[in-house]
């Protein structure tokens, strides 16, 4: 167990129906609110994606992270089965992927500063089937589909010592606890899910995730009784000075299920 300092939405949004812009570090200062947590060691704990939310998997990779190319084609398609076979999806697709070189001070390229769910849990039908029409995808609306969308986080170049993600367990949140807020980094408005502070979170992390391993959360899902979102941040993890900052490659996936 460690502890850290995470950013929750700051008390003054909990009682408005105005959505928050965090688009810097100055609207992030504004709109955050920074407390210590107690986070644990999820290497010691029963974590599953369907229910705290995530989970680790083994997975060795060759791919030179250095050519696109290689991430593309071979990165992608490589962790593309491995999400299939712990998902049992139909369908997977990778909507997006970015590597982190250790920029920790942009806000973009840098490390998540505040805790957050990637996707907005108003409409996650409506929301995956907007993604489909704008991908192109061949489905076919006559039959029933769910959709989970998930993340992977692998290490590149070295265990993720420095900068780890933190994630709360999933069971210890409550629909009330969250909010929806924009996004608006990179010249785009992402709506995306933002937590208030509740004293029932408990938070975890893998200590010294190593290039090998990867970390497998759930963003937004439409088949009921499973987790609905994990939300996480990147953390300051107490190590020596000397640590290299962390790198690492994160992917967004589309998971399409026959109901
Ligand atoms: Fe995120």
């Amino acid at each position: 167990m460690t502890t850290a300092t995470v950013r929750y939405l700051a008390p003054a949004w909990r009682h408005t129906d105005e959505i928050p812009v965090i688009a810097d570090w100055a609207t992030m200062a504004a709109n955050t609110e920074a407390h210590p947590v107690q986070v644990h060691n999820a290497r010691d704990a029963e974590c599953d994606v369907e229910t705290t939310g995530f989970q680790r998997i083994a997975h060795t990779t060759a791919t030179d992270f250095r050519d696109r190319f290689a991430v593309e084609r071979g990165y992608l398609s490589e962790v593309a089965g491995l999400v299939q076979r712990h998902t049992g999806a139909d369908r997977v697709v990778a909507t997006h992927h970015f590597i982190r070189w250790g920029d920790p001070e942009d806000f973009e390229a840098g490390y998540a500063g505040f805790l957050h769910g990637d996707k907005p849990l108003i409409d996650p039908a409506g929301y995956s089937w907007d993604r489909v029409d704008r991908l192109g995808l061949a489905i076919d609306r006559d039959q029933g589909w769910d959709f989970a969308w998930y993340n992977t986080w692998q290490p590149v170049d070295r265990p993720a010592i420095r900068n780890p993600l933190t994630f709360i367990d999933a069971g210890t949140v409550t629909p009330d606890d969250l909010r929806l807020y924009s996004y608006d980094g990179a010249g785009e408005r992402n709506l995306e899910t933002v937590p208030l502070r509740a004293q029932a979170h408990r938070f975890y992390y893998f200590p010294d995730l190593d290039t090998d391993e990867l970390v497998l959360f759930k963003q937004l899902e439409t088949r009921p009784g499973r987790t609905p979102t994990c939300l996480h941040s990147a953390i300051d993890a107490p190590v020596p000075a000397e640590t290299p900052l962390r790198r690492s490659i994160e992917v967004r996936w589309m998971c399409v299920f026959a109901a």
